[in-house]
């Protein structure tokens, strides 16, 4: 790798943060339209993106950069891919429901291996690079160490305006029976560094794109945990397909739980 881990990974953090600081300063001003039915933006996700963009393009000019609000740049043949979602939670951001962050994820030759969630809110930065383990505000976090599906506490994302025989609804409805809790919050990154520090034990999706995951992912798997597919067979950022936990028997106990059999 040309570029120290231990760079990138500050990096990141550095414009995970300056995108966080641009929600806020347009908190009280920004205006919403639909991308597609029920699909907000503001000019909140697009300021962010442009200072990330701005950010990473100085110091890493050769890089790839992916990010949601349409930014794609190829890079100079760079082994190195950002991976941006400059508000992950936009939903949640306009109706000041404050559960949203900006989460950046790096992956060097098709391999995830730094991640910064930023949560405005609450001051927050999620952080994990590749061996290196993974921090909440410099502190080590863990995720948690329950094993039994009957005390888990998990939450998912479910597409929008799914029908009640979608499948991601009658996973979750599954899920709810053998769970202690399911619940579903609006922002992908926040959950995965929810399992990432313990506060709950799994999450899983059907629907997420890799801007909502390439952070979190790092972020789980250097606190300790699992991430796989919903079928436990190995996660790929490239499709819509996650199941991370604690990784204790609880995630094959999730396998089983999500598994459609009709
Ligand atoms: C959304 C959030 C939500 C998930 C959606 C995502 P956005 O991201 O992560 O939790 O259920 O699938 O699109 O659109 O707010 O960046
Ligand atoms: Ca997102
Ligand atoms: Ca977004």
């Amino acid at each position: 790798m040309e570029v120290a881990l231990d760079e990138l990974r500050q990096a990141a953090e550095t414009s995970a943060r300056v995108g966080g600081e641009i929600l806020q300063s347009w908190a009280s001003r920004f205006t919403s339209r639909e991308k597609s039915p029920a699909n907000l933006v503001t000019e909140a996700d697009i300021a962010s993106q442009e200072a990330i963009e701005s950010f990473l393009r100085e110091r890493y000019p050769d890089h790839q950069l992916l990010g949601e609000e349409n930014l794609l740049e190829e890079g100079n043949d760079s082994a190195y891919r950002w991976i941006i979602d400059p508000l992950d939670g936009t939903g949640n951001y306009v109706h000041r429901f404050p559960y949203y962050a900006v989460s950046i994820g790096l992956e060097y030759a098709g391999r995830l291996i730094v991640g910064a969630i930023y949560d405005p809110n609450r001051d927050e930065m999620f952080s994990a690079a590749e061996g290196c383990g993974a921090t909440l505000n410099e502190e080590p976090i863990a995720v948690s160490n329950s094993t039994q599906a009957s005390e888990a506490m998990c939450m998912a994302s479910l597409p929008i305006r799914s029908d009640r025989n979608h499948p991601a609804v009658r996973r979750f409805l599954n899920a709810l029976e053998s769970v202690q809790s399911v619940q579903r919050s609006g922002s992908a990154a926040l959950n995965l560094c929810s399992v990432a520090c313990g506060r709950v034990d799994a999450f899983w999706s059907n629907s997420l794109n890799a801007w909502d995951m390439a952070a979190g992912v790092v972020i789980v798997r250097e606190a300790g945990g699992q991430v796989s597919t919903t079928d436990g067979a190995e996660f790929d950022v490239n499709e819509a397909d996650l199941l991370s936990s604690n990784g204790t028997d609880l995630h094959g106990a999730l396998v089983d739980i999500l598994a459609l059999h009709d």
